[in-house]
């Protein structure tokens, strides 16, 4: 990594309109932390020789990896092509393709539902920035591969198989879980790239059969709705990573608000605007006053209960994304708030100093509480959402 390409970062940054309240040091100074951090990461695998995939640290220290096959495998490379887009540093093109390329048996899951999460990452942005249509046609067979798992009669995706592993002991049919409406974007771009409605047609489907029956009144919702595939009939509303069954779950939240706001984004139907507006006031009532959730918004709220900036980073995006959809004094509101939750994750309380942290970003994430699995650890996923916080709000204070 060379110095002269943080300093044309800079210099991008500081080109920008500088009478925005946003663009002040914390943004270009977490640009340039990220960029060392994560580079350092980088230079470490690839000076293993190995082609490995950075996920979080164990209790023991060690950076954990996973498998092609694991739902958080497209975030380092998709956190790889952000950091590209946010530096213009040629050097991290080659980097970005290779570890998207470790991904390319991905686009034949038919398994589980998170090939979105893989692909859209991964492939999804290298598409975006380079235009490569050997991109599109794995995108297309990703879309095509999550498209099995559509059950036309219950109107949904279904999240998880249920005949092996722990999903088998729960009883359930047809498991949905919100974070499944993330995957939609695999659909909808390739509806779009190859006018094919039919993938649009299924990825609205679920996305308005999951505002029926995942959402309460207050516009939170349930993690885990099981449907009859059969009848369509929902046989139970529950948790698997929250606090209890009735609780809000932070990142199952934090989804539902990136998802309906990229819904809009990709449609266009009002619908889907209404509904990230109303997840958004939800979650601004509700959330601390730091603006990083609580692992649930149901747990005690204690100085020694876990927070999940996960889930703030997820939502400090899609809150980017959404104050450019709605009225001014709307976006307003919710463009302080995101700036508000990326000013705590930037803060020391947050951000560990360079080369700690086993080279992830923000501290303080939870993945899966109940389970006792990864709790108050890095998490790649909050990298990438911060990242893609930081590069939205770039981009929206380019003139
Ligand atoms: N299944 C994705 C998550 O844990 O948020």
């Amino acid at each position: 990594m060379k110095l002269i390409y943080l300093f044309s970062v800079l210099g991008l940054l500081y080109a920008c309109n500088t009478t925005h309240k946003l663009n002040d040091n914390v943004i270009d100074e977490n640009i340039e932390f990220a960029y060392k951090q994560i580079g350092n990461e980088i230079q470490a695998i690839e000076k293993s020789g190995k082609f490995m995939n950075p996920v979080t640290l164990g209790k023991d220290g060690r950076t954990y990896y996973c498998k092609y096959t694991d739902w958080r495998s497209g975030f380092f490379p998709g956190s790889i092509w952000y950091l590209y887009e946010l530096s213009g540093d040629p050097k991290l093109l080659p980097v970005a393709q290779k570890y998207t390329q470790a991904l390319k048996e991905a686009q034949y899951l038919t398994w589980h539902h998170d090939i979105g999460f893989i692909i859209n990452n991964s492939y999804g942005n290298g598409y975006r920035l380079t235009g490569d249509t050997t991109y599109r046609s794995v995108i297309l067979q990703a879309a095509k591969s999550l498209q099995t798992r559509f059950r036309p009669v219950a109107g949904i995706i279904q999240s998880w198989d249920t005949k092996f592993g722990w999903q088998a002991e729960r009883g359930w049919d047809c498991p949905v879980i919100i974070d499944n409406m993330m995957n939609l974007e695999l659909l909808l771009s390739m509806s779009k790239a190859y006018a094919d409605d039919s993938l649009q047609n299924i990825a609205c489907t679920h996305a308005n059969t999951t505002i029926q029956h995942h959402f309460r009144d207050d516009y939170s919702t349930y993690h885990l709705v099981d449907y009859d595939p059969e009848t369509g009939a929902v046989r139970g509303k529950q948790t698997v990573q929250g606090f209890s069954d009735d609780s809000s779950w932070s990142r199952g939240q934090a989804w539902a608000l990136y998802s309906y706001t990229m819904m809009f984004r990709l449609t266009g139907y009002q619908n889907y605007l209404l509904q990230a507006g109303h997840i958004a006031d939800m979650l601004l009532r509700r959330l601390p006053a730091d603006g990083i959730p609580y692992w649930d918004f149901d747990a005690p709220a204690l100085a020694s209960t876990p927070r999940d900036a996960s889930a703030a980073a997820i939502m400090a995006s899609a809150l980017v994304e959404l104050s450019g959809f709605v009225p001014a004094a709307e976006g307003e509101r919710y463009m302080a708030f995101a700036e508000k939750q990326i000013r705590t994750l930037a803060s020391p309380e947050y951000t560990a100093p360079a080369g700690e942290n086993g080279g992830f970003i923000p501290r303080h994430s939870t993945g899966a509480y109940p389970f006792s699995s990864e709790v108050d650890v890095p998490l790649t996923y909050a990298d990438y959402y911060y990242l893609e916080a930081l590069t939205r709000i770039k981009r929206r204070l380019q003139p």
